[in-house]
C-alpha cells in the first residue's frame, strides 16, 4: 500500500451522454444535491415495501438491485421510522450525465407496485454542482460499496523510494498494451486482469474528464478484512497499468474503510472507531461529523455533545443518544423496548507530505441494542372528583393507545359515546402521555362493600398500545382502587318548623348509590310537586320542605293540646331497593283546629267552637248528626271528635271521581236541668268533610273495613249562620271551596262567611295496592248496609254508569 501515484493519465476509457426524462408523482419525494452524492427520498406510504428504482441514461433504464447498486454508485436505504426510502447516487454512478466534473445530471425512475400493478414513475431529471471542490484524492465508505476517485493529473510525490517499483514487475512483464489490473491483498499481490474481465467480476473504472474512478462492492474476493488497533477494517487496493512501449502508466487506487458497527454504552452514547492511520504516510486529521448527510466542523459538532476523541490510535466518535437527526424506533419483544439508528456522516481530510489531500467520507448506520422503554402508570386519582384519573407516561411518539379493557370490557379508541374520557397529552420531550377518566359510578367500574362501610371501587385497565407502523401489540396493565370509607346511607338533617318539618341533606360523592325515597315513592321534583313538598336541590345539598299535613305525615297522640307529627324518608339500595337506612322526624304540632280523614276511614277533627255555641255553652254538649256521637275531649270552646266516617250520621256524596263524606257539630240545647236557660245565640255553623278519589278506594262499600289508597281530602267548615236551627240536618254552605293540602297552613283564619279549614292528612298505613283483593269465596258483595242505598237514587245516570263500571270491574 505504499504507492502513491505519480504518473500522468489521460485515458479515455469511456464517455456518456444521456437523454433526459420527467415525470413527478405529488408531494411524496424529495430530491437533493449533497458534496458527494444526489438523494432521492420517498414516503413508504407511497412506495410501499418494496420500491424499486431504475436509474436512466441515453442507452436505457437499468433497474437498480442490489448488485448493481454497490457496483455503479447507488445505495438504497429504508428507513421505517421517518418512514422514507433513501436512494443515493454517488456523483460517478453510472447511469450520471457528469459535465467537466462540475455539474451532474441525475435521472431515475420509480416503480411503484399499485393495486396489483407495477407503475412507473419517471422522476424528474436533477443536475448538481458539488460546492465543496474535489480534493486530489476522494475516498468514500458507503453503506454498500468503497469508492476512490483520484486526479488525472498529478504530480509524482516527492518522497518516491525506488523500492516502490517493485511491485510493479508484474506491470512490466506485461506484454500487451491493453489496460490490466491488479489487485493486491494484505500479503498477495493477485495476478493482472483486463479491466473488462474486473467489470465482470463487479468492480467499477470510469475515467472523467479529469478523475479516475474505481468502486468496489464491500466483501469482494480482492478485498481483505483486517483489524487495525481492534477496529474492523475493509481495504481494496488495486493498481491499474498499461504499458506504452516503454513507458508503463500506472495508477494505484486504494480504498479502506473502518467496518466498525458502533457501541452503545451505558451512558448513552454510540462510539464509532475507525483506526487514525487507515492511510499511511498521510496526517493532520480534519473532522467534520453529523447525521443525515448533514457535516458540521468538530467545534460545532462538539458542542452538540459528540465527542471527538483519539484513543489508542484510534479515532474515536461518539453521537449523544439524542443527537438531532437520530431516528428512535420502539419494538415489542414481550416488553416495550427501544433502539435508536444513526445515520452517521464523518468526513477526515488527511494531507500527505506535499500538502496533498485525501478526503474520506463515511456513510454508516448504527443502531444501538434494544434498551428498555418503560411506560409508567399513575394514579391520579382525586377522591373528591367523584372519578378514576389514570395517568399512562412516557409513551413514545411512535406508540399509539389503540383500545383499552377496562375491567375486561374492551374499548377502542379513539372512544365512541361514553361517559369516561381519554385525553392525549403531548410532551415536548418526544412522548406523550394518556389520561383516562372513569367515573366512579360509570357501570365499569366494579365496587366492593366491606364491613367497615367502606366502599372499594376497582378499575382494571389493560391499555393495549400499538408499536407503529408494524403495529405490533404491547399491553400495559394497571389495577387502580379508590376507597371511600363511610359509604354508610345518607342521613338528612331535620329541623321542626311551625309548619312542617324541613329535611337537608349534603351531597357526597358516592350518594348515588342509594335511591331517597318517601314511603315506597322516588323522590323527585315531580312527587315533590305532586305532594306539596318544596325541594330544592343543587349540586352540594338536597332541601326538603314537607309541610304539615301533607302526604307522608303519621300523626300521634292527636288531643286538644297538640299532636306528633312524623315523617320518614327512606334510603334504599338503588339496586335491589332493599330498605338501608332513613331520616325519621316527629314534631309537636298544636293547631287550633284541624281535619284528619284517614285511610282507614276515621274522620278526626279538633275544630274551634267558639261561634257555634251559644253563650257560656259548653263544648262538651256538642254532638254530629247522630246525637249519641259526642266530642272525645273538650277543653272550653274546642272539641276533638273521631269516628268512622260512614257512622254518626254522615252523608255520602258520590260524583265521577270522588265520594265525599260531611258530617256536622250541633249544639244539643237540651238542657240538664230543665231549670237551666241558655240562650241561642250562636253565630256559626261548623260542617266538615272528607272527600277520598274513588279511584283510589278498595273497599268503599265493604262492611267491615274503609281502606283508600291515601288519605282523604279534609274540609271544615265554619258558615255564619246567626239564627240557624242548630239541630236541623239541612246543610246549604255559603261556600264549598276545597283547599289545597300543601300550601294552606293551619293557622284558623276564619272568616266572616264560611271558609273550608285546610284539609288535614292522617298517616297512610298501607302499602299501596293496586289490585282489589276478593275476598276468600272469591266473589264481591255489596254489604247489605252499605251507605250507597241511601245515594244510589240520586246519582244521576252518568256517575251510576261510571260506578257500575267500577264495580263490575270488580267482579271479574
Ligand atoms: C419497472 O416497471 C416496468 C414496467 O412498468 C418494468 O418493465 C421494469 O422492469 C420495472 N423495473 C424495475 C426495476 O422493477
Ligand atoms: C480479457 O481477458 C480475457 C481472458 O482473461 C479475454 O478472454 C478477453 O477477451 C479479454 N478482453 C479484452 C477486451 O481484451
Ligand atoms: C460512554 O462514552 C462516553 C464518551 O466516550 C464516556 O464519557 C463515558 O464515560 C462512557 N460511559 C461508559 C459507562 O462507558
Ligand atoms: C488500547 O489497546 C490496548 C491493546 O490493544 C488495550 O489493552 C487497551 O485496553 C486499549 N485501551 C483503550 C482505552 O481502549
Ligand atoms: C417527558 O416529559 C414529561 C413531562 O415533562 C415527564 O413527565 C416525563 O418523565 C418525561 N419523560 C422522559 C422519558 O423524559
Ligand atoms: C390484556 O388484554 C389482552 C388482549 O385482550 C390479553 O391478551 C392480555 O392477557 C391482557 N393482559 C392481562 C394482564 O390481563
Ligand atoms: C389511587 O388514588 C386514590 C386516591 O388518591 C387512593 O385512594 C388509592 O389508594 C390509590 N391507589 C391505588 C392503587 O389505586
Ligand atoms: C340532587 O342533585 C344531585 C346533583 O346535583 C343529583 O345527583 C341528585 O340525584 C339530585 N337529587 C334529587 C332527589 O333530585
Ligand atoms: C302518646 O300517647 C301514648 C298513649 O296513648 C303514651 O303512652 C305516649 O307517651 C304518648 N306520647 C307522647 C310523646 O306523649
Ligand atoms: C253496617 O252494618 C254493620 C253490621 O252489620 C255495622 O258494623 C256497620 O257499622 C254498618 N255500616 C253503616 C254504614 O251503618
Ligand atoms: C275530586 O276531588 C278532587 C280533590 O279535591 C278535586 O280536585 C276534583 O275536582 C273532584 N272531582 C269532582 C268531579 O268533583
Amino acid at each position: 500500500m505504499a504507492l502513491g501515484f505519480c504518473i500522468g493519465v489521460a485515458l479515455l476509457l469511456s464517455l456518456w451522454s444521456r437523454a433526459e426524462t420527467a415525470g413527478i408523482p405529488d408531494g411524496v419525494l424529495r430530491m437533493e444535491c449533497h458534496d458527494r452524492y444526489f438523494m432521492i427520498a420517498v414516503d413508504i406510504s407511497f412506495t410501499g415495501d418494496e420500491p424499486h428504482f431504475e436509474a436512466v441514461d441515453e442507452t436505457g433504464a437499468y433497474a437498480i438491485t442490489q448488485q448493481y447498486a454497490a457496483q455503479c454508485g447507488y445505495s438504497i436505504n429504508v428507513h421505517p421510522l421517518p418512514g422514507h426510502v433513501e436512494l443515493r447516487a454517488s456523483y460517478f454512478s453510472c447511469q450520471t450525465q457528469n459535465k467537466d466534473d462540475e455539474m451532474f445530471t441525475f435521472n431515475f425512475n420509480l416503480n411503484v407496485t399499485q393495486e396489483g400493478k407495477e407503475v412507473t414513475y419517471p422522476l424528474q431529471d436533477k443536475t448538481c454542482s458539488p460546492s465543496v471542490p474535489w480534493s486530489p484524492r476522494e475516498v468514500t465508505c458507503e453503506t454498500n460499496y468503497m469508492e476512490v476517485s483520484v486526479r488525472s493529473e498529478v504530480t509524482c510525490p516527492s518522497g518516491t523510494k525506488k523500492d516502490d517499483w517493485n511491485s510493479l514487475k508484474p506491470a512490466h512483464r506485461s506484454t500487451t498494451s491493453d489496460w490490466q489490473v491488479m489487485f493486491q491483498t494484505d500479503d498477495e499481490q493477485l495476478a493482472p486482469i483486463n479491466i473488462s474481465d474486473a467489470r465482470k467480476q463487479g468492480y467499477a473504472f470510469l475515467l472523467t474528464e479529469g478523475r479516475l474512478v474505481f468502486r468496489a462492492p464491500y466483501g469482494q474476493p480482492e478485498s481483505f478484512s483486517t483489524e487495525v488497533n481492534g477496529v474492523p477494517v475493509e481495504a481494496v487496493h488495486a493498481t491499474i497499468f498499461s504499458r506504452q512501449s516503454w513507458v508503463v502508466l500506472m495508477v494505484d487506487l486504494v480504498a479502506a474503510c473502518s467496518m466498525d458497527e458502533g457501541l452503545y454504552n451505558e451512558s448513552g452514547y454510540m462510539l464509532w472507531e475507525t483506526p487514525e492511520m487507515l492511510y499511511p504516510n498521510l496526517d493532520g486529521q480534519q473532522i467534520k461529523v453529523g447525521l443525515k448527510g448533514e457535516l458540521v466542523a468538530q467545534p460545532v459538532a462538539e458542542e452538540r455533545g459528540y465527542i471527538v476523541g483519539k484513543q489508542n490510535n484510534t479515532i474515536q466518535i461518539c453521537i449523544p443518544e439524542n443527537a438531532e437527526g437520530r431516528y428512535r424506533k420502539s419494538a415489542v419483544e414481550d416488553d416495550l423496548y427501544e433502539f435508536y439508528v444513526y445515520h452517521l456522516y464523518l468526513e477526515q481530510i488527511l494531507v500527505d507530505e506535499d500538502r496533498v489531500e485525501t478526503r474520506i467520507r463515511s456513510l454508516r448506520t448504527l443502531a444501538t441494542p434494544l434498551l428498555p422503554s418503560p411506560i409508567f402508570a399513575e394514579n391520579q386519582t382525586v377522591l373528591e372528583e367523584n372519578m378514576f384519573t389514570a395517568y399512562l407516561g412516557d409513551v413514545p411518539e411512535d406508540v399509539q393507545l389503540a383500545a383499552v379493557h377496562l375491567n375486561g370490557q374492551e374499548f377502542t379508541v379513539p372512544l365512541s359515546v361514553s361517559s369516561f374520557i381519554i385525553t392525549k397529552v403531548v410532551h415536548p420531550n418526544n412522548t406523550h402521555g394518556y389520561k383516562l377518566k372513569v367515573p366512579f359510578e360509570d357501570p365499569v367500574v366494579l365496587q366492593q362493600f366491606s364491613k367497615t362501610d367502606a366502599l372499594h371501587y376497582i378499575l382494571n385497565i389493560n391499555y393495549t398500545l400499538t408499536v407503529l407502523p408494524e403495529k405490533d401489540l404491547y399491553y400495559h396493565m394497571e389495577s387502580v382502587v379508590a376507597l371511600v370509607t363511610d359509604a354508610s346511607p345518607p342521613q338528612f338533617d331535620a329541623v321542626c318548623t311551625e309548619s312542617g318539618i324541613s329535611f337537608k341533606l349534603d351531597h357526597r360523592p358516592f350518594d348515588y348509590l342509594w335511591e331517597i325515597t318517601i314511603d315506597s315513592d322516588l323522590l323527585t321534583s315531580e312527587l315533590a310537586d305532586q305532594h306539596g313538598y318544596i325541594m330544592s336541590n343543587d349540586s352540594n345539598s338536597l332541601l326538603l320542605e314537607v309541610p304539615l299535613f301533607s302526604r307522608g305525615y303519621e300523626y300521634k297522640n292527636v288531643s286538644l293540646k297538640g299532636f306528633f307529627g312524623t315523617f320518614e324518608i327512606i334510603m334504599r339500595d338503588r339496586e335491589t331497593s332493599e330498605v338501608q337506612g332513613s331520616t325519621i322526624k316527629t314534631c309537636p304540632f298544636s293547631p287550633t283546629e284541624l281535619i284528619m280523614c284517614s285511610t282507614d276511614g276515621r274522620m278526626t277533627v279538633v275544630a274551634d267552637l267558639a261561634l257555634a255555641i251559644p253563650n257560656g255553652g259548653n263544648a262538651a254538649r256538642t254532638n254530629l248528626r247522630d246525637k249519641y256521637c259526642g266530642p272525645k275531649e273538650t277543653d272550653g270552646s274546642r272539641a276533638l271528635f273521631s269516628f268512622s266516617l260512614n257512622s254518626c250520621g254522615a252523608t255520602v256524596k258520590l260524583n265521577s271521581e270522588n265520594v265525599t263524606y260531611e258530617n256536622e257539630i250541633f249544639y244539643s240545647k237540651k238542657l240538664p236541668r230543665p231549670s237551666q236557660v241558655v240562650s241561642d245565640n250562636a253565630k256559626e255553623r261548623v260542617t266538615m268533610q272528607c272527600t277520598y278519589p274513588l279511584a283510589g278506594l278498595h273497599r268503599l262499600f265493604s262492611v267491615h273495613r274503609f281502606e283508600s289508597d291515601a288519605v282523604g281530602i279534609g274540609g271544615l267548615l265554619h258558615t255564619t249562620h246567626p239564627a240557624a236551627d242548630l239541630q236541623s240536618p239541612t246543610i246549604q254552605p255559603t261556600s264549598a271551596l276545597t283547599t289545597t293540602l300543601a300550601t294552606t297552613t293551619l293557622a284558623a283564619t276564619r272568616r266572616a262567611t264560611g271558609s273550608y279549614k285546610p284539609a288535614l292528612h292522617p298517616p297512610s298505613r298501607h302499602v299501596k295496592v293496586t289490585r282489589f283483593r276478593y275476598p276468600a269465596n272469591g266473589r264481591f258483595r255489596y254489604p247489605a248496609n252499605a251507605s250507597y242505598r241511601y245515594i244510589w237514587p240520586t246519582l244521576n245516570k252518568g256517575v251510576r254508569q261510571s260506578l257500575q263500571t267500577k264495580l263490575n270491574a270488580a267482579h271479574i
